[in-house]
């Protein structure tokens, strides 16, 4: 019959489905791309000690200029940073609670910043100046008052 031979032909499909999907998960693995970094939240207490020794603008002895920040329920910490135009600047964001984005208007910074992991990225500003830093991930409802500043000198 004509229904049978339909039933059959997309249980074939079906079947082929299923099996590049088991074939993709045998070979490619179901973990996590390797490397991503992970960051314990309950760890990112804000106290001094932890702002002092972790946050904020710091060069080694290379030059490379590595910025630590962590975004927060309403606000980027530090508030405030200040860092040296025409150079190649890391920044390394983490989320002390939910999901936040970063944003720094005419300039290629825009990424989520996940809870649990390490956003970096990488930018140069051009020119010297004053930049605002939004979020641009609904957060709450401090959301649009979430912001900080950086100059560029
Ligand atoms: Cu943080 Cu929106």
């Amino acid at each position: 019959q004509l229904e049978r031979k339909w039933i059959t032909i997309s249980l074939i499909v079906i079947g082929l489905f299923v099996g590049i999907i088991t074939i993709d998960a045998l070979f490619h693995g179901v973990n996590p791309p390797s490397k991503v970094e992970t960051v314990d939240s309950a760890s990112l207490h804000l106290n001094k000690e932890f702002a002092e020794d972790n946050l904020g603008v710091q060069v080694d002895d290379k030059g490379n200029v590595t910025v630590r920040m962590v975004a927060g329920r309403y606000s980027f910490f530090p508030k405030h940073i200040t860092v040296p135009a025409e150079t190649t600047l890391t920044f390394r964001w983490v989320s002390m609670d939910v999901l936040h984005g970063v944003h720094i208007p005419m300039t290629n910074m825009s990424t989520m910043i996940v809870p649990g992991y390490v956003a970096e990225i990488t930018t140069t500003f051009p020119k010297p100046g004053e930049y605002p830093m939004l979020c641009n991930e609904y957060c709450g409802l401090g959301h649009n008052h979430m912001w900080s500043n950086i100059s560029v000198i």
